[in-house]
């Protein structure tokens, strides 16, 4: 077995990473089963494997372990850079030869803490606006242009002085970067450095720019934007300077190791010039306005008038305003400045119109038949611009969906303005394209006014902007219908991870809400490689619990200074485990311990009887269910509070921890007793009788077993009597089918997810959702738009539905004591209703590409199941038309079995 795709902290070669976060994985090729490994670390240098001296060797470990293994070497050197190898045998391989080592992957640890200060410090062009003028009209004083601020441009020449070895740069702001080095970008990243609570933690950037330089003379230039540090950001209406700052400030640190041995740093200090730019202002919410006739050519580069190689001044740029490194914002020490772990946001792929049309007013609108996250681009020809009168204003407006006039719907975005304008300078050259890189849209159509002649359908496409984060499942059937579900699930994905995952991108909100995130998670790492994107969240998670340690509602925290509601807060628990579950990861449970203990100390100290009544935070409850939310709030926060601690015994077990796995165990046992004791009746009845009553009872496994048939029964009797349509909200829909198909249910979960009338996921996707919407109802015929005052068509909280098609339709499952998919439980959900023939799907795990796949003919069905190495697998099948159960035990590579389809109201 081969060894391939190794990672350290879930990123291929990182050029940074924290030394408590270096943890290895891999995959191997082949179809054995790993029985050991040997895992070496090399410093960095000339010297040639094998005769460098590993700074740590695993040895050869007999462990089956290949998607966490943590660094266990001597202290780890920062701002150094390491070379790592692994190998590993399988069973058959006990005395043969030695197996091949793996090629070499990289790591770079973090910086020293202290190596930005004195070398490098906090600059800016501060909040004073000499040199600009907001625009005013005759009408009264626009509040929000009063507060837009165009956006700083920074630069400072410098020398390199002989050849190159390597050069890095370290970059990070309060607020939003771009970084150009002798007039080229730096590195592909957008919206850099992501968003978090930068009172306590700022995400920095580092760059392999070895290849930008140049003998001589040489630039580095940044713009910098208010972004989530100082522009408008959450609902409500203030600025953000009211919660971090209020004027962007850039930290950079460009490290030069030349060939000769010798090391030389530019840091941004006094020396360096600015002045405001082209980029008259640039806000997440609000948009962007590029003002062409001020752009200065060659601002970023050698050359520059005025400009000289030994930083002389550039004629109309001024001395930067400079802080020092200690001393920040958040008090004592200052915000920690560290290495970021998650993945960076990128301009995804481009998507072209499908169709552009001009209305009545001779407004151009275009609908790129998808609603998504990013922005437009636009291309004036190079004549038109030439036609075009300098000060030509083209004005883009974003929507998720057309009004009853055909116009851009905007009322649903709030105070968000989405309004990009760019001012051309005319007069020659072209041709030019337009397009923001500091703010961002949620929308499907697009409004252009002002634009020079006629807008040809290729000329403008839809730029997707989300985190990095690679798809890793698909999957499809004879069902069409369900395809497009899937789509719009992902994509909603995609439009709210986005350095934090949040519950909508369009409107004034876009916050990283923990209930929203909690139902989806497992969703989402079944969608899309999430790994690195959940672990630098969860920092967040941690950076915003409150003094008390209790978990908030939303993270990053701007106000909202109360504990978090149950299923919100709640995420502090699940979503670690989620993490560690999906993608093997202890190291993200061993980092929350802490803070997981602490808020179950918390609860149990409020709630001495069990039950959870009190500290609910603003109880959301069960959010947004269709008509009445009768869900009792006691009942659903005590479920999710026995859910944390079933959880917390899996957690601490998990990570070496056995009396505490045994004091959670006890604790879950004696709220499921108070659990029982409050809801449940004698004849398997859950109090107030809702959906999400039973589902949560179910789940969290709080109905005692002789009566969860029972209970089980009455959850079909509860969908029956809503004519087959779920009442579920946020906090129960995720675990609907789940507990269905898990109760013996599947062709009621069949019923209720082709369900094509209100509420139900179809009824969505028959009226035009290509995302899945916040509310069931937000659009329908009788009654057009849900309330424009909370009405996101591109919220994924109910798409949490997606994990049931992996992990029942498919039956890509795994054993409950398994983690990273070393183990699998596979149960194809064969619908038994039969209107579906055919499913296959595959996920790509931390271990490989795993696939599954049933087609049905009459009664019985054939399922394929192939498995990567290192990977094993029980199939459980139903084996006759009694409902009766074959089990078989699988390995490595492609099989084939044959099963009877259940009875209608199967098996258990
Ligand atoms: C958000 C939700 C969030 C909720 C809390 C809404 O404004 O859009 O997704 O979970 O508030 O109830």
């Amino acid at each position: 077995m081969t060894p391939v795709g190794l990672r350290c902290a879930h990123l291929l070669d990182p050029l940074g990473v924290a030394p408590d976060r270096v943890r290895f994985s891999w995959r191997s090729e082949g179809s054995g089963a790993q029985q050991s490994f040997q895992v070496q670390v090399f410093p960095n240098g000339p010297v040639p494997l094998p005769a460098a001296a590993p700074v740590w060797d695993s040895g050869r470990v007999v462990s089956g372990d290949s998607c966490d293994v943590p660094y266990a070497g001597a202290a780890l050197a920062r701002g150094a850079r390491y070379r790592w190898r692994v190998r590993v045998w399988d069973s058959g391989a006990a005395d043969g030869p030695d197996p091949a080592w793996s090629s070499l992957a990289f790591f770079e640890t973090e910086l020293p803490l202290d190596s930005w200060r004195g070398a490098a410090s906090w600059i800016g062009l501060g909040p004073l606006r000499e040199d600009f003028t907001p625009p005013t009209g005759d009408g009264p004083a626009d509040p929000v242009a009063m507060a837009l601020r165009p956006a700083p441009y920074l630069r400072r020449a410098f020398l390199v002085a002989g050849p190159v070895a390597s050069a890095r740069l370290h970059i990070t702001a309060l607020g939003l970067y771009e970084a150009r080095l002798n007039g080229a970008r730096v590195g592909s990243g957008v919206l850099t450095p992501g968003w978090t609570d930068y009172r306590q933690r700022v995400a920095y950037q580092t760059y392999d720019v070895g290849s930008l330089l140049a003998g001589g003379p040489n630039v580095l230039g940044v713009m910098l934007a208010d972004g989530w540090y100082s522009g408008f950001v959450g609902f409500d209406a203030k600025r953000a300077g009211a919660h971090y700052g209020t004027a962007p400030e850039l930290l950079a640190l460009l490290v030069i190791s030349y060939a000769d041995g010798t090391v030389s740093a530019v840091g941004t200090d006094e020396s360096w010039q600015g002045r405001f730019g082209a980029v008259r202002h640039a806000d997440l919410l609000m948009g962007e306005r590029h003002d062409l006739r001020l752009e200065e050519a060659g601002w970023d580069a050698p050359g520059f008038a005025g400009s000289v190689p030994d930083n002389g001044g550039a004629r109309g740029w001024r001395a930067v305003r400079c802080r020092e490194v200690a001393g920040e914002p958040g008090g004592a020490g200052g915000p920690a400045l560290v290495a970021d772990p998650g993945p960076p946001v990128r301009v995804i792929e481009s998507v072209p119109p499908a169709r552009v049309w001009r209305d009545g007013a001779g407004r151009f609108l275009a609908d790129f038949g998808q609603n998504l996250t990013g922005w437009v681009r636009l291309r004036v020809p190079g004549g038109m611009v030439l036609g075009g009168t300098p000060g030509t204003v083209i004005t883009v407006r974003h929507g998720e969906a057309l009004d009853d006039a055909g116009g851009l719907y905007t009322v649903n975005l709030r105070t968000a303005r989405a309004t990009d304008e760019y001012v051309l300078a005319g007069g020659g050259g072209g041709p030019v394209v337009l397009e923001p890189r500091f703010t961002l849209h949620g929308f499907r159509y697009a409004e252009i006014t002002g634009y020079p002649g006629v807008l040809s359908p290729s000329d403008v496409v839809a730029r997707v902007v989300h985190s990095d984060i690679a798809p890793a499942g698909s999957a499809e059937s004879a069902a069409p219908w369900l395809g497009e579900l899937l789509h719009a699930i992902d994509w909603g994905q995609r439009g709210n991870f986005i350095s934090v995952p949040t519950d909508c991108p369009q409107r004034d909100e876009r916050l990283g809400w923990l209930g929203d995130a909690q139902i989806f998670a497992r969703t989402a790492c079944y969608n899309r490689d999430v790994a690195a994107f959940f672990c630098k969240w969860l920092d967040d998670v941690a950076d915003a619990r409150l003094p008390s340690g209790a978990y908030p509602d939303i993270a990053p925290r701007l106000h909202l200074p109360w504990a978090g509601a149950p299923a919100w807060a709640d995420a502090g628990v699940i979503v670690p485990w989620t993490v560690w579950k999906m993608y093997g990861d202890r190291g993200v449970l061993l980092r929350h311990f802490g803070a997981m203990a602490r808020w179950m100390a918390l609860l149990a100290q409020a709630n001495p009887d069990f039950l959870r009544s009190r500290d609910l935070g603003h109880s959301y409850n069960d959010w947004l269910a269709p008509g009445r939310d009768d869900t009792p709030r006691e009942l659903l926060a005590t479920a999710y509070w026995a859910y944390d601690a079933a959880l917390m015994a899996e957690i601490a077990a998990a990570t070496g921890r056995p009396e505490e796995a045994a004091a959670y165990r006890e604790l879950r046992a004696k709220i499921g007793a108070a659990f029982a004791d409050a809801f449940v009746d004698a004849s398997g009845g859950v109090a107030s009788g809702t959906q999400t009553a039973y589902v949560l009872a179910l789940h969290m496994g709080l109905v005692p077993d002789s009566l969860r048939g029972a209970a089980a029964s009455r959850l079909v009797g509860a969908i029956r009597a809503a004519d087959w349509h779920l009442t579920t909200g946020f906090a129960g829909v995720g675990y609907l089918l789940p507990v269905l198909s898990s109760c013996g249910y599947t062709s009621v979960a069949y019923r209720l997810l082709s369900q094509r009338t209100f509420p139900s996921w179809r009824y969505m996707i028959d009226n035009g959702a290509t995302t899945i919407w916040e509310r069931w109802d937000g659009w329908s015929p009788e009654h057009g738009f849900a309330s424009p005052r909370m009405n996101s068509l591109n919220h994924y909280a109910l798409g949490s539905v997606g994990e049931w098609v992996y992990r029942f339709l498919l039956g890509i499952d795994q054993q409950p004591g398994s983690a990273g998919f070393a183990d699998l439980l596979m149960r194809p959900q064969v619908d038994p209703g039969g209107s579906l023939s055919w499913a296959r799907g595959s996920y790509r795990s931390v271990r490989g590409v795993i696939r599954a796949g049933w087609q049905r003919t009459g009664g019985e069905f054939s399922y394929q199941v192939e498995l990567p190495a290192n990977v094993t697998a029980t199939v459980r099948l139903p084996a006759g038309p009694d409902g009766g159960l074959a089990e078989y035990r699988a390995g490595p590579g492609t099989h084939e079995f044959t099963g009877h389809c259940p009875p209608l109201e199967g098996r258990r």
